[in-house]
């Protein structure tokens, strides 16, 4: 391993989407597929990090040396999350999660029927906002998927979270962002510093980002 300060560090990683019940058969959902957070457990499992992934549903089998939780919900992942914060170094928040729920879940199918059908939505908690408002010592990563002013939302969310890194990713890109192998992102800095990274895999995302990592926690342990 190349990463002495993240060797052997707690990182909890979150993945994937969330689905949100509206009834036995349905649900509400988005298309991330938890590759980008899969490569990093696995990357930063790969550097000696002792790493725990929160995953919501996804097609992707365990990536090797995590200890993987499988969530379903937005509750059920800020429940996973919150339960382990304490004890955790470095929180990666990679999981594309729902914003809003059904309001109310129907313990039956609902029937079809004649016109329209209005769903009503709630907003389910923001887990990374939560998680800025507790941390004690941990560094948390936020992940930012725009379609447009990236940078812009991305510092906005950074500050608004508290977080001391997001990386930007352009969903629009047909080749980045959900779904696809390679991505091209850009890592922000609490402070404003930026760097944009190239075309590259997934799994080279995550080794990069395991590097910035390993030099936030350098200058963390030398203060
Ligand atoms: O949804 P948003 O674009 O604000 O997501 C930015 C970051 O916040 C991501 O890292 C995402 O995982 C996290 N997030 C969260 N809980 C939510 C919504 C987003 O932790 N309910």
């Amino acid at each position: 391993p190349s990463s002495p300060y993240l060797k052997g560090k707690k990182l909890l990683v979150t993945a994937g989407p969330t689905q949100e019940k509206m009834d036995p058969v349905r649900y509400f959902t988005n298309r991330s597929s938890g590759k980008m957070g899969y490569a990093i457990a696995e990357a930063a499992a790969q550097q000696g990090a002792d790493v725990t992934l929160i995953s919501g549903p996804t097609a992707l089998g365990a990536p090797r040396g995590v200890e993987t939780i499988y969530v379903t919900s937005a509750q059920e992942m800020y429940q996973e999350v919150i339960e382990r914060f304490e004890e955790t170094d470095v929180v990666i928040k990679t999981a594309a999660v729902a914003d809003y729920r059904p309001k109310t879940v129907s313990e039956q199918k609902i029937k079809k029927a004649e016109g329209e059908w209005t769903v009503t939505f709630v907003r389910n908690p923001d887990i990374l906002q939560e998680l800025g408002k507790r941390k004690t010592h941990q560094l948390l990563v936020g992940f930012a998927a725009e379609t447009e002013h990236l940078q812009d939302f991305a510092m906005q969310k950074l500050e608004k979270k508290q977080l001391d890194m997001i990386v930007a990713n352009n969903v629009a890109a047909p080749d980045a962002g959900f779904s696809v192998d390679t991505n091209r992102v850009t890592f922000i800095y609490k402070g404003g510093a930026s760097k944009d990274l190239e075309l590259m895999s997934k799994q080279k995302v995550a080794e990069a980002l395991c590097e910035e990592l390993d030099i936030l926690l350098k200058s963390r342990a030398s203060k």
